[in-house]
């Protein structure tokens, strides 16, 4: 019997269950917020659009990328100190927002088993093959874990936790991705958080602090091109899911960290006059040559910030 198998809304075997709340209508994914952003005078896209399941490939390997430096750098930091948040928490089921391939996850698991605590895990994130294939691994390789995986935001994902089956939880956003919220989404990511956790319970938050801007502009435009495939596989995404007719050759990606916001941000820039439709949206957008898109912000705290 194979560990995974699938089936339109959820499946469970054994010890892994995946709930896709994507695809069961419990979000309005209507493009309205690509609508918007394309009609503003500085042109945005919203960075979950980087994420299908190429976009997370791509993104995987980008944390693998030499330049791109705070991937091994929180990978060390929660090694360090994994055992300590493990006794701090006690017993809690582990929740972790953005899960990727699940690659940190391990140094937590390692020390949660090395208490002798069960191990419940709940990995949230927009792509389902990347879920499954790390499930399948962590399954594999962890014999007493309970993996329930959803397919979803984290704002729908919170609301959705219900309560844990185990007397404790700890949420945990790693990577910075923080970094990617506007000052507002972060209070109102902060209280959903709040509201998915009872009195006690946990949340265990990685950010990227403030460095020298040549540390952050190479991290962002990395040698082998792979930010910038990244970047671009957005417009392929929108092409897909909104019918669109983004020419990938007329735009080039560009990274640079604006100072005076304390973040790094990442441009599609037009080349030439051009215009662009999707037809899902019914929307078309007139493109200057030099114009360009901001596909994401990424913040750098300072520890007052964070407090
Ligand atoms: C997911 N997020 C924290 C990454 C960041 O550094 O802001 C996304 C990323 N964009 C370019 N490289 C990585």
């Amino acid at each position: 019997m194979s560990i995974l198998s699938e089936s339109p809304s959820s499946h469970e075997i054994g010890r892994f269950h995946l709930e896709h709340l994507l695809q069961v209508g419990l979000t309005d994914d209507d493009g309205a917020d690509v609508i918007f952003g394309l009609t503003q005078k500085q042109k945005t896209l919203p960075s979950r659009y980087f994420y299908d399941d190429k976009g997370s490939e791509l993104f995987e390997e980008i944390c693998t990328l030499p330049e791109y430096y705070p991937t091994r750098t929180e990978t060390a930091i929660l090694g360090k100190h994994a055992p300590e948040i493990a006794q701090l928490t006690g017993v809690c089921q582990l929740v972790e927002l953005g899960s990727g391939s699940s690659t940190k996850t391990r140094l937590l698991l390692d020390a949660y088993e090395a208490e002798g605590y069960p191990l419940v895990y709940l990995p949230i994130d927009v792509s389902a093959g990347i879920l499954k294939e790390s499930a399948r691994d962590l399954l594999t390789d962890y014999p007493q874990l309970q993996v329930r995986g959803l397919v979803s935001t984290y704002q729908l994902a919170l609301k959705s936790l219900g309560e844990s089956s185990l007397p404790g939880r700890m949420i945990f956003f790693l990577g910075s991705t923080l970094g990617n919220f506007t000052p507002q989404e972060c209070d109102g990511f902060f209280a959903q958080v709040t509201a998915a956790l009872e009195p006690g319970e946990h949340f265990l938050l990685g950010i990227d602090l403030q460095k020298p801007k040549d540390i952050l502009e190479a991290a962002y435009n990395d040698s082998q091109g792979v930010t910038a495939a990244f970047n671009l596989n957005m417009l392929t995404h929108l092409n897909w899911r909104f019918g669109g007719n983004f020419d990938l050759n007329l735009f080039q990606h560009r990274a640079f960290y604006n100072e005076s916001e304390g973040q790094m941000e990442m441009h599609l820039i037009s080349e030439v006059s051009h215009s662009v439709r999707l037809n899902a949206l019914e929307l078309t957008v007139e493109f200057a040559a030099g114009e360009t898109i901001r596909t994401e912000i990424s913040r750098k705290f300072n520890l007052q910030q964070i407090q």
